[in-house]
């Protein structure tokens, strides 16, 4: 049972978005949105299989693993297959990897998720798209809640067995991403587009 649960656990692992492709009532054509949201469907599809992977290899300590190696490379790969950035936010103060704390306009985004989330909104419902006074060279930035599911907490809840707390504390000293509950606004994953397109595509 217990491994049952872990198994959906690390399913789960550091998945930055709730299952992607929410149905959009946003324009019917709106190529530069559709990519924002494909990069992160892609990333977000991508991480759950190779944790799945870890998983079934190597267990829990390697789904650890996985979140510290692999998500950056695999944001990398579809960072350049898109031609956007994207990348996890924490909860400001709330940080696992020290690079993945919120600033600018990924904070303040993420701020009004956490006043919606506060008044009773769900924080797997928190989407905005920014297209106005944006820098130079910025078509569009979104931004999608992460929110805290059972599977999380094993990782990031307050209850967290002695071996995972172990592997985590190794490879992040100063980890802030504990103490969370089901239902919490853990983070949000974030895209941003260039103005002009920088996908690399191989033909
Ligand atoms: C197996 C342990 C594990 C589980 C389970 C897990 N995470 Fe993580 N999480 C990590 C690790 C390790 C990192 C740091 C990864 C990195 O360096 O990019 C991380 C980072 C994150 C980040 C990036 C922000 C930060 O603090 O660095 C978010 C957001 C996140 N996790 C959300 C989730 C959510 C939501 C779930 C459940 C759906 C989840 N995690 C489940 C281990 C886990």
């Amino acid at each position: 049972m217990r491994r049952q649960a872990f198994r959906v656990v690390i399913l789960a692992a550091c998945i930055a978005m709730p299952a992607a492709a929410r149905p959009s009532s946003a324009a019917p054509e709106d190529p530069v949105l559709d990519r924002a949201k494909a990069a992160a469907q892609v990333f977000s599809g991508q991480l759950r299989a190779r944790l799945q992977a870890a998983m079934q290899a190597g267990g829990p300590i390697a789904a650890v693993d996985v979140c510290n190696m692999e998500a950056p490379r695999i944001a990398d790969a579809v960072m350049a297959e898109y031609g956007v950035s994207l990348g996890r936010v924490a909860l400001p103060g709330r940080n696992r990897n020290p690079a993945q704390a919120a600033d600018d306009w990924k904070l303040a985004m993420l701020e009004s998720f956490r006043q919606r989330v506060s008044d009773g909104e769900a924080a797997a419902d928190q989407f905005a798209v920014m297209r106005e006074r944006l820098p130079d060279g910025v078509a569009l930035r979104m931004m999608r809640g992460i929110a805290t599911e059972p599977g999380c907490l094993a990782c990031h809840g307050s209850d967290i067995a002695p071996q995972i707390r172990t592997a985590i504390i190794a490879r992040y000293p100063d980890d802030h991403a504990t103490g969370f509950a089901v239902g919490d606004l853990r983070g949000a994953l974030w895209v941003q587009v260039p103005a002009t397109p920088a996908t690399v595509d191989a033909p």
